[in-house]
């Protein structure tokens, strides 16, 4: 290697490998799972519908969306073995530690843990698919229970949204809700070779197996300058203070005060920059629209407020502009969820990309292996004792 070898700190602006998934484009804001503009897809698919595109490359005819409707729904109770072990872990964990410790479980007991043929693959990618929601909605009840508790058993009749909504919370939500929550898993869905991919195809470029590369997912995606930034995004709105009797306008003025201070001491605001879009994540404006409507479904204007000030704050300070996760974090929060738990719903989503990525990596692998240029002492010798 010679010394004048150019180093891309962060892999910035590397292409690494090809991929027929999904295609980011920067410079005209636009993002296409296998060719479909992603905000006319969250405007008319069912997440299922999404799913199949991402694994299969079409969108599914009728019959094929109605057997992967039926298998995803014949996939949803609570694991036995993953419940165990889920309550063998404090109550007040994160629950992405939670999460991480399930998936190492389903990858143990899965009947073709040790079939890493196309169909086992896909096989594995729908199980998972099914069985995170009632993880993830068990998770929840548990850290409210302050322990092990009942969870509430899958009800076949409702959709994927509707069933996460129901597992989690015990009540059918309102239509608002569902929708809300389904265009947040479509739009979260995929996005090429972002930090948590990358480390799925990674460790899948090993030939390992699928479970041990979302478990490697999962890890990656915790860090607040991934998909921890949805729950950081509420952090801000908890230290801002959220108060439902202030009027939008209150809120607004509180927020942008917060932001001016937090710019003038140099702090990364989390919700808000991205590493490939440098003038506005394409999947916000959708994301908006469904805050909006739950926004004005519960009658809680002083969070677009919030919402608002911090943005144009911002914006006017630094032109940067936000990303997926903050519109994310107050749409977890008005459906009830913990702050805790918006990661985990990242999570629910994007198993469909990143299943989508080991099966692609895995068609057509090379290890991935870069090189380091090293930077320590020079050969010395051992001191002798
Ligand atoms: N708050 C405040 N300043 C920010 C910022 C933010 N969220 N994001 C970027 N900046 C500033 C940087 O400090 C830097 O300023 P400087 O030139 O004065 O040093 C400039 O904008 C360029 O940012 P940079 O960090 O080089 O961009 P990047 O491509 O390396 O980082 C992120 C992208 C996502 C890591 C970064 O924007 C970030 O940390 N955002 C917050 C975390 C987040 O929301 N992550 C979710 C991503 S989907």
């Amino acid at each position: 290697m010679s010394e004048n070898t150019e180093i891309r700190k962060g892999l910035n602006g590397v292409v690494a490998d090809v991929s027929a998934i999904s295609k980011v484009n920067s410079e005209t804001n636009s993002l296409l799972y296998r060719g479909y503009p992603v905000p006319e897809l969250a405007a008319t698919q069912s997440f299922e519908a999404v799913a199949y595109l991402l694994w299969n490359g079409e969108l599914p005819t009728a019959d094929q969306l109605s057997e992967a409707v039926a298998h995803e729904r014949s996939h949803r109770a609570l694991d036995e073995q993953v419940r165990t072990a889920l309550d063998a872990l404090p109550a007040d964990c994160h629950p992405m530690d939670s999460l991480r410790t399930a998936v190492s479980v389903l990858g143990a007991v899965d009947p073709t843990a040790q079939d890493s043929s196309p169909e086992a693959e896909r096989e594995k990618a729908r199980r998972l698919f099914a069985q995170l929601p009632a993880v993830i909605a068990y998770e929840q009840r548990r850290r409210r229970a302050g322990g092990a508790t009942e969870p509430v058993a899958p009800r076949e009749d409702l959709d994927y949204a509707q069933n996460f909504l129901w597992m989690t919370f015990g009540e059918e939500a309102a239509p608002e809700v569902v929708d809300a929550f389904r265009v947040s898993m479509v739009l979260y869905a995929e996005h090429s070779f972002n930090a948590s991919t990358f480390t799925a195809r990674v460790i899948t470029s090993t030939l390992s197996d699928l479970h041990s590369a979302v478990a490697g997912a999962i890890g990656a995606l915790k860090g607040p300058l991934h998909g921890g930034a949805n729950e950081a995004v509420m952090h801000t709105f908890d230290e801002i203070g959220i108060r439902p009797e202030e009027s939008e306008q209150e809120a607004k003025e509180r927020a942008r005060a917060w932001m001016e201070d937090a710019l003038a001491q140099k702090k990364k605001v989390m919700g808000f920059g991205h590493r490939v879009y440098k003038h506005g994540d394409s999947r916000v404006p959708t994301m908006k629209e469904a805050l909006d409507a739950l926004i004005a479904h519960a009658g809680r204007s002083e969070i677009l407020g919030l919402y608002n000030g911090l943005e144009q704050a911002m914006d006017e300070a630094k032109g940067i502009k936000p990303n997926l996760d903050y519109p994310a974090g107050p749409i977890y929060h008005l459906m009830g969820f913990d702050t805790e738990m918006f990661t985990p719903l990242f999570v629910a989503a994007r198993i469909t990309g990143w299943t989508a990525h080991i099966m692609e990596q895995r068609a057509d692998n090379a290890l991935i292996r870069p090189l380091s240029q090293y930077d320590g002492p020079e050969e010395r010798a051992v001191p002798s004792t």
